[in-house]
């Protein structure tokens, strides 16, 4: 992956060829700058590679039209980011029911399933609050509660415990590993958080946009 900067050129990526196993959950890790966001932002179809390609459940998604790959994604990827990107002028089962929406999941069918994502993550006491009413991991979760929404099989998260404290960051790992490991899910997680290795099954380490095998545990 090559970047065009202000008359620079920036190699983000070099060389990376990698497959993920279904059902797996795949840590990014790295320095700042390393190409994490980058790679899976590619990954997810995001960001289109200078060379290279991508194929996700047996689709190459390189090869997609702008539209298909929007399709594609709606349909089979959820996201969680950084940052929560609720909407702060809805109440959490409405952030969820939005992503129902998109989905073509429709008024009642879209406010029951909303009910049970956030059950699914321990939510169910807090349906009607507001984002700004809600505490970090709280709002985390009903971030992946609505990554959730329409059963995708692949969940794609930029540093989902970077804004939590330890409970509420431990609280989000068990979740994430459950979805991983009882359903089936592919979990693509970039991560500087050294807890989430222990449920990773396989880690890759970036350093300067090359894969480097990840540094031996003590
Ligand atoms: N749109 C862009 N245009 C130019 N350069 C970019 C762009 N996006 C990323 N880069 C550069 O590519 C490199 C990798 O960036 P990336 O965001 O993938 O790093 P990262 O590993 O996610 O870092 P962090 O841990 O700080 O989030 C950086 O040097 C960055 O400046
Ligand atoms: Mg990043």
């Amino acid at each position: 992956m090559v970047f065009q900067a202000g008359g620079e050129r920036v190699q983000a990526l070099k060389d990376i060829d990698l497959t993920v196993q279904t059902g797996d959950i795949q840590l990014l890790m790295g320095p700042s700058g390393s190409g994490k966001t980058t790679l899976l932002s590619i990954l997810a179809g995001l960001l289109t590679p200078t060379t290279g390609s991508v194929h996700l459940l047996g689709q190459e998604i390189t090869r997609m039209s702008r539209s298909r790959l929007a399709r594609f994604r709606l349909k089979n990827i959820g996201f969680i980011f950084q940052g929560f990107n609720l909407f702060p002028a809805l109440t959490a089962i409405e952030n969820v029911e939005v992503a129902l929406h998109m989905k073509g999941i429709q008024g009642r069918q879209a406010r029951e399933e909303a009910r049970h994502l956030l059950s699914q993550v321990d939510l169910s006491h807090r349906v009607d609050y507001m984002p700004r009413d809600l505490s970090g991991g709280q709002k985390q979760r009903v971030a992946i509660a609505r990554a959730l929404a329409g059963s995708p099989q692949l969940i794609m998260a930029d540093e989902p415990t970077a804004a939590l404290d330890s409970h509420s960051g431990h609280a989000v790992i068990e979740l994430l590993r459950n979805l991983a490991k009882d359903s089936g899910r592919t979990v693509l997680m970039v991560t500087h958080d050294p807890r989430i290795i222990d449920v990773a099954d396989q880690v890759l380490y970036l350093e300067d946009g090359l894969l480097k095998t990840p540094p031996q545990a003590v």
